[in-house]
């Protein structure tokens, strides 16, 4: 959450002035960090967990097992991940996803977050 927390103060979030920050934590133990990254043209933002994933994507493809996601953001608590995110962890099979309230952190199995989900397995 520490991450995420960091991540969220490079959000690029002008027109909503929503900060997010995402961090993963791989099985392996790396931890990828991302922010919101908004445009002028709208539509185009891209959220915070779904850079994160783009991250680690790039940095190993040998270590592209998402072990949990923390999502912070100083505008929400809690701020949980949207639906297209929600879709883009499972990919990658996320276990559990982790969200800030005011009285602390707490955490939900992925199944609760996207129950009867669509993944690879499925093709
Ligand atoms: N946003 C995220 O980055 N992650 C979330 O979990 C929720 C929403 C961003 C998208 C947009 O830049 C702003 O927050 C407002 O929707």
């Amino acid at each position: 959450m520490g991450a995420a927390r960091d991540a969220s103060r490079r959000a690029y979030a002008p027109y909503s002035n929503f900060h997010v920050g995402a961090a993963i934590l791989t099985k392996d133990g790396t931890i990828y960090a991302g922010c919101n990254v908004e445009n002028a043209s709208y539509g185009l933002a891209i959220c915070a967990e779904r850079n994160a994933v783009a991250a680690m994507a790039l940095a190993n493809p040998e270590g592209r097992e998402i072990r949990l996601v923390a999502v912070s953001s100083p505008n929400a608590s809690p701020c949980f991940p949207c639906g297209a995110c929600r879709q883009v962890m499972r990919e990658f099979g996320c276990k559990e996803v982790v969200v800030e309230y005011e009285s602390g952190l707490r955490s939900y199995l992925f199944e609760e977050i996207l129950p009867h989900a669509f993944g690879p397995e499925d093709l």
